[in-house]
């Protein structure tokens, strides 16, 4: 589906984004390994989080959708049923990594995970390669693609440096680590979101943060009552990207979890000289149950070029994209730095922008691990194409409000990922 976004007045209003994409396959996945019924309040409704409840259902959970939440009951930590066709991800990559470290702890049974063709391209010896040192045998297309299968064992404790500062492997193990021997540490290069180990923490299980190392001791099951999604501050920031851009706007974003191993783009905006008055957790806060949630009021503004470093790519890894589209209209260059990650995505995401920015008149270059972007003051506007990346498709869509021209974009239905309503609402904000 084809959709076109036209030069906009003013954005004005208030507006509730959906609900937070990672704490709900976390909660999804905590009640499926839950043998007591998890009540999930503002769980999203998109493809990506429907997968996962499709996800523990297949695996034997009860999900009784009560409209204003969702009731998983599941089988319990060692206790999955066995499943003999592929399990189907869809396109979440979060599913499809965290999964597995449960499915690991299911000793003799085997259990194949499956996606579509973007969840093809993406590696999982990352996730793979852990299992295994805990005594799973994982064994994958190609080595490190999907289809995969998972054969289940009693785990061992480990301690694990990660090759890569990513929360789904981080999480893989820690889930995996419910069930293993003794104790299990992760090692961190960089902080990630911690949705997991909170998560893990209002369940009662005793999870540990010292410094860059998180370490989890096993437990006989999971103590999980109730999770409430806050909002999703990836989501959000699209709403907040639009509010910066088009002039005259004000707009205020409500109830978006503000949790600081996830507020990273807002850090970078505010040196980008973009004004965002929000109630944000402090960084490096310590490790805590719950998540913070806070308004985020957006006013148009003017911006300057910036540089990313390595060490805040994780905490903005998915608000990169939008970070170029930003620096194409702030005055200098804008660089980011050590996110060859965003490579291996739903899309390439360095391509994708580097080319699509381009594409509407924006002047970008693509570096090995990240870009590099010459402010010009605007985008004349043109066609991009989402190549079925629903960021991508919501980065056309901003560009469009802003740009001269007006902009086409190409596949906008794949916004429906993590964001189903996301036109609508931008329509409500210009009305
Ligand atoms: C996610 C972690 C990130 C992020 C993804 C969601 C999560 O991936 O890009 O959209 O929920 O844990 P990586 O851990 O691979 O960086």
């Amino acid at each position: 589906m084809n959709a076109r976004f036209d030069p906009s007045g003013p954005l004005r209003g208030e507006v509730a984004p959906p609900p937070d994409k990672s704490i709900s396959h976390r909660a999804a996945l905590l009640g499926a390994m839950s043998p007591e019924p998890v009540r999930i309040s503002n769980y999203l409704r998109a493809e990506d989080t429907l997968s996962t409840l499709d996800a523990a259902r297949a695996l034997g959970a009860l999900v009784e959708d009560r409209g204003d939440e969702i009731v998983v009951r599941g089988s319990g930590l060692r206790d999955a049923p066995p499943h003999e066709t592929p399990l189907d991800v869809g396109n979440a990559g979060t599913l499809m990594r965290l999964l597995p470290g449960w499915l690991a702890a299911q000793d003799g049974r085997a259990y194949t995970l499956d996606g579509d063709a973007s969840i093809r391209r993406r590696p999982v010896d990352r996730i793979a390669k852990p299992l295994e040192e805990m005594g799973a045998r994982i064994e994958a297309t190609d080595g490190r693609l999907p289809p995969f299968t998972i054969h289940g064992a009693h785990l061992r404790g480990i301690e694990y440096a990660l090759p890569v500062a990513s929360a789904q492997i981080k999480s893989c193990v820690l889930l995996a680590a419910l069930t293993a021997d003794g104790t299990t540490t992760v090692i961190e290069p960089a902080p990630s979101r911690d949705h997991t180990e909170r998560v893990l923490l209002r369940a009662g299980v005793p999870v540990v943060r010292e410094g860059d190392r998180v370490t989890v001791t096993n437990v006989d099951e999971l103590e999980l009552d109730e999770v409430v999604v806050p909002g999703d501050l990836s989501s959000a920031a699209f709403l907040v990207a639009a509010g910066m851009l088009v002039p005259g706007s004000r707009l205020v974003v409500r109830d978006v979890g503000v949790n600081w191993t996830r507020t990273g783009f807002l850090r970078i905006l505010e040196r980008m000289g973009g004004i965002v008055l929000a109630d944000l957790e402090e960084p490096g806060a310590p490790l805590a149950a719950g998540e913070p949630v806070s308004d985020l009021d957006v006013a148009h503004g003017p911006l300057v070029g910036t540089v990313v470093e390595p060490d805040e790519v994780p905490l903005a890894i998915d608000e990169l994209p939008l970070v170029a589209l930003l620096a194409c209209f702030a005055e200098g260059e804008t660089v980011v730095r050590g996110a060859q990650e965003l490579r291996i995505k739903e899309s390439d995401r360095i391509a994708g922008i580097v080319e699509g920015l381009g594409g509407l008149g924006g002047d970008l270059e693509a570096t090995e691990d990240g870009f590099v972007v010459r402010g010009t003051g605007g985008l004349r506007g043109g066609t991009i194409d989402s190549r079925g990346d629903h960021r991508l498709a919501m980065i056309g869509a901003v560009a469009g409000l802003a740009s001269a021209e007006g902009v086409e974009v190409v596949g906008m239905d794949a916004a429906a990922v993590s964001y189903p309503g996301f036109a609508e609402d931008l329509a409500g904000l210009v009305a």
